[in-house]
């Protein structure tokens, strides 16, 4: 047996590939792009592993999903795969609406003939997760209850509204061709292998190079964070027991405004990494000019996830913050990789040309 995985070089991709053969020994094929935020160093440790099938392609190459879906003959996949940068998608939406909506599209196609063509308990158990996010349900304002299952979309950003798109894409497979799809709409990840770029690797990463904090706006906005292998741990969940059609929400109950994530991270430095002048990390802070169009208020209700599938976060977010700056701590030669690009040359080291 063996599962389909699309962009597990990724940040939650990759934890959940590293998260699923320490668990299980059945077969990864991963399918990623290695764009800019696809890094294969994340998956060293399996160097040499036959349970972990690497191929280095697009989700939207009808020809290669359907050669690897006839291939391995996966029992599901689980799609990963997008650009996944709010302000990325600000600067060029473009790679936004090719990878997560014609991409995603492709891929849709390629595993309605191939579903189309199962039959038995291989057709009956197939199963595709689409990976989503909390930011298609707009933003909430400070009282409002968290975002369910049926909160209406209001995608606010082009990436969003990509992400959106996509699932709606997925939707329409399942109603029109019975295609047996679950989407989960998780939080804010974080944790080991998050490319410093996302709010709080970029702090920590920031602070230990002695550069400013940049805090958009006023630091107000709310975000419901989300220890990554507890994402995985709910995927697993869904894809286990979930119901073809049904879609999940993921999250921690963990709202935080980014001033006081930047403060929690900031304390643990204080703590394990201290600043060689004693002076504390907090100072470094800088209000820089908000991101156009900032949602304010993220937060998952998770309700049904925990009582149709009996899924619970492991981490609190104190333990969740001090395990993933302790791992940023250990693991500067990775941090000055992604910095310096030249995580870029690992596939060429590793696999040759
Ligand atoms: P990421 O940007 O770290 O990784 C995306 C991966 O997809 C990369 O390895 C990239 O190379 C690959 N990829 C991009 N385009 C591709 C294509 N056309 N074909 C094949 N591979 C391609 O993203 P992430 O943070 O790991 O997010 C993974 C998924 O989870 C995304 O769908 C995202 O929308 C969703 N999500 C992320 C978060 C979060 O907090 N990071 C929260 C909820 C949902
Ligand atoms: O909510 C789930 C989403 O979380 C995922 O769908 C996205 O893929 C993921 O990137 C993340 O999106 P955000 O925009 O919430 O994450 P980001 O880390 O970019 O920003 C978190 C918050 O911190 C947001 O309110 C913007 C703010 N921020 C971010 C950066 C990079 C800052 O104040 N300063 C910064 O430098």
């Amino acid at each position: 047996m063996s599962i389909l995985i699309t962009g597990g070089a990724g940040f939650i991709g990759s934890n959940f590939v590293l998260d699923w053969l320490g668990q299980s020994d059945e077969r990864v094929v991963n399918l990623d792009k290695l764009t800019y935020a696809g890094n294969l160093e994340n998956l060293a440790s399996l160097q040499g592993d036959a349970r972990h099938v690497f191929v280095h392609g697009d989700i939207g190459d009808f020809t290669l999903v359907s050669r690897l879906l006839a291939e391995h003959q996966p029992r599901a996949v689980v799609n990963f795969a997008a650009e996944s940068h709010v302000d990325r998608s600000i600067h060029g939406p473009g790679e936004f609406i090719q990878t997560n909506i014609v991409s995603t599209f492709h891929l849709l196609e390629a595993l309605r003939a191939h579903w189309g063509a199962l039959e038995g308990e291989a057709r009956s158990g197939f199963r595709l997760l689409h990976v989503s996010t909390d930011e298609v349900y707009g933003s909430l304002g400070a009282g409002e209850p968290a975002f369910t299952e049926t909160h209406r979309y209001e995608p606010n950003s082009p990436y969003s509204a990509s992400k959106a798109a996509s699932d709606h894409l997925v939707r329409a497979y399942h109603h029109t061709y019975g295609l047996p799809v679950v989407t989960t709409n998780c939080s804010n990840n974080y944790g080991p292998y998050h490319f410093p770029e996302k709010l709080i690797p970029l702090m920590i990463v920031n602070a230990l190079a002695g550069k400013p904090l940049p805090v958009y706006g006023d630091g107000q906005q709310v975000r419901d964070w989300l220890y990554v292998t507890d994402h995985c741990s709910a995927i697993r969940h869904v894809l286990a027991d979930g119901r073809p059609g049904e879609t999940y929400n993921v999250g921690g109950w963990n709202e935080k405004t980014n001033l006081e994530i930047v403060h929690t991270v900031c304390a643990l430095l204080d703590e394990l990494q201290p600043r060689t002048d004693g002076r504390p990390y907090r100072e470094q802070i800088a209000y820089v000019t908000d991101r156009p169009g900032h949602d304010r208020r993220y937060a998952i209700d998770a309700r049904k996830l925990g009582r149709e599938l009996g899924w619970k976060p492991a981490e609190t977010f104190e333990t969740g913050i001090r395990k993933t700056v302790a791992w940023y701590l250990d693991h500067r030669p990775w941090v000055a990789n992604v910095l310096s690009g030249s995580y870029r040359d690992w596939v060429k080291k590793q696999y040759g040309d």
